[in-house]
């Protein structure tokens, strides 16, 4: 599970890193979180198309996610493989909820500081009544690291594996909880070192100097960082037998 890929230094630093960290970690499946990759903000056919080809399989997303209505469509094509956070209006195009035959996807996002949304503690239970006994994969794009800790632990034991998103900053945090849910608070991002949040430093800096509103942009070369964890599983349960980080570095 693959942290927010941040814009086209992002998208790049994926296309380069993924393919060999799948061959060398021997990983069936990809799931990545692409509400950062136009631009910084959204998702678009273009971006998607970049993630899967770089060898994801499900991405996910968040606040982001109505930033570009061009993805609109791809959300709400039958069992469609970009989702957005569940726990958004129902009106809003696409689901949260992926399934096939090997593993089945969940998004949420939280509660806190994330704008006014439907606890996500109370539909879990009604989005986990539609998934059989599999693999289960929740991203919770959340800001506080309690409210991902306690999901995690409320869920202890029914899916395999909550891991946390939305900060860009990747946590230490790994381990699995005593009845088999692997958790980790953020996966990080996929995008700049000398960085933001991934996004331009001076105009970042400008907004909380003086409220300067200028555009932010990601930064698209020099060093990056990909941040990601693996999860073993056992393919006819629901419950992980290990998690552990796979960052890596390099030079656009
Ligand atoms: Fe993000
Ligand atoms: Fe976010």
């Amino acid at each position: 599970m693959i942290g927010d890929i941040v814009g086209k230094g992002g998208r790049n630093t994926l296309n380069i890193l993924l393919p060999k960290i799948i061959s060398e970690h021997e990983i069936d499946y990809v799931i990545a979180q692409g509400e950062n990759s136009a631009g910084g903000f959204g998702i678009t056919k273009k971006t998607s198309r970049q993630i899967f080809n770089s060898g994801v399989n499900v991405i996910t997303s968040g606040n982001h996610i109505w930033d570009k209505s061009d993805i609109f469509e791809d959300l709400e094509k039958f069992n469609s493989k970009i989702l957005r956070p569940m726990n958004y209006p129902k009106e809003k195009p696409g689901t949260g909820l992926y399934v096939d035959e090997n593993i089945a996807v969940i998004n949420l996002i939280g509660s806190v500081w994330m704008g006014k949304i439907d606890s996500p503690f109370n539909q879990i239970e009604s989005i986990l009544s539609q998934i059989p006994s599999m693999p289960i994969f929740l991203d919770f794009h959340a800001e506080a690291t309690s409210e991902k800790a306690a999901l995690a632990w409320h869920l202890d034991g029914r899916i395999t594996a909550l891991v946390g998103t939305h900060t860009h900053v990747a946590t230490l945090d790994n381990k699995i909880l005593p009845n088999g849910t692997a958790f980790v608070s953020d996966l990080g991002m996929v995008g700049a070192k000398d960085s933001i949040l991934g996004m331009d430093k001076d105009a970042s800096i400008a907004r909380f100097f003086n409220g300067d509103k200028r555009r932010m942009k990601p930064v698209e070369e020099g060093k990056m960082i990909f941040n990601s964890v693996a999860i073993e599983y056992d393919k006819t349960a629901t419950n992980a037998s290990k998690i552990y980080r796979i960052d890596q570095e390099i030079h656009i």
